[in-house]
């Protein structure tokens, strides 16, 4: 029997939001303000949507697994705040990217470090999203019926305000 895919939505949204980035970053001129407004302002809502995705895995997910397979969360709650440290630099960077071009700076360089930091990143983001489909979405399968995980799945939609809602299908509908 086919069962409910945890992950399947979600994920292929973040993967198509990702390549967006990683495309931008390193077609965009950083001489050009207007560009690198564009590069930003895809920037805010990628990382807008990882930020949340990670929050909805552990506060939904990652929890209701906890509760009936003690310590299985670990791994990915774990994964989540090393993805965090990296994102957060990268969040940090492409901000004062931003800045400096409006100011008329010239940032080239610190855009040719955001588009390797940027693929490092991508590339840890991918490993994690593809284990979290081969290793936890078993575990949850073994634990949980496919009703109880499409209750997971309208609980996080809940949580989500429309706007949030609207960014994710942006990236989800076309992928
Ligand atoms: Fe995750």
């Amino acid at each position: 029997m086919k069962r409910m895919k945890t992950y399947d939505v979600p994920h292929k949204g973040l993967r198509n939001a990702l390549s967006q980035i990683q495309l931008l970053a390193g077609k965009t001129d950083y001489s050009n303000q207007h560009e690198v407004e564009q590069l930003y302002r895809l920037g805010e809502d990628v990382f807008k949507i990882l930020t949340i995705h990670a929050a909805d895995e552990n506060e939904v997910t990652l929890a209701e697994l906890e509760q009936r397979c003690p310590r299985s969360s670990h791994h990915d709650v774990d994964d989540h705040e090393q993805i965090h440290l990296v994102q957060d630099k990268l969040e940090k960077l492409l901000t004062s990217i931003y800045t400096n071009s409006r100011t008329g700076q010239d940032v080239s360089a610190d855009g040719e470090e955001f588009y390797l930091a940027f693929s490092e990143f991508h590339g840890i983001y991918l490993e994690h999203t593809a284990e979290e489909e081969r290793v936890t979405q078993p575990l949850l399968w073994k634990h949980f019926t496919d009703e109880e995980l499409a209750s997971h799945r309208g609980k996080i939609m809940s949580k989500n305000p429309p706007q949030t809602l609207l960014i994710w299908f942006r990236f989800v509908i076309p992928a």
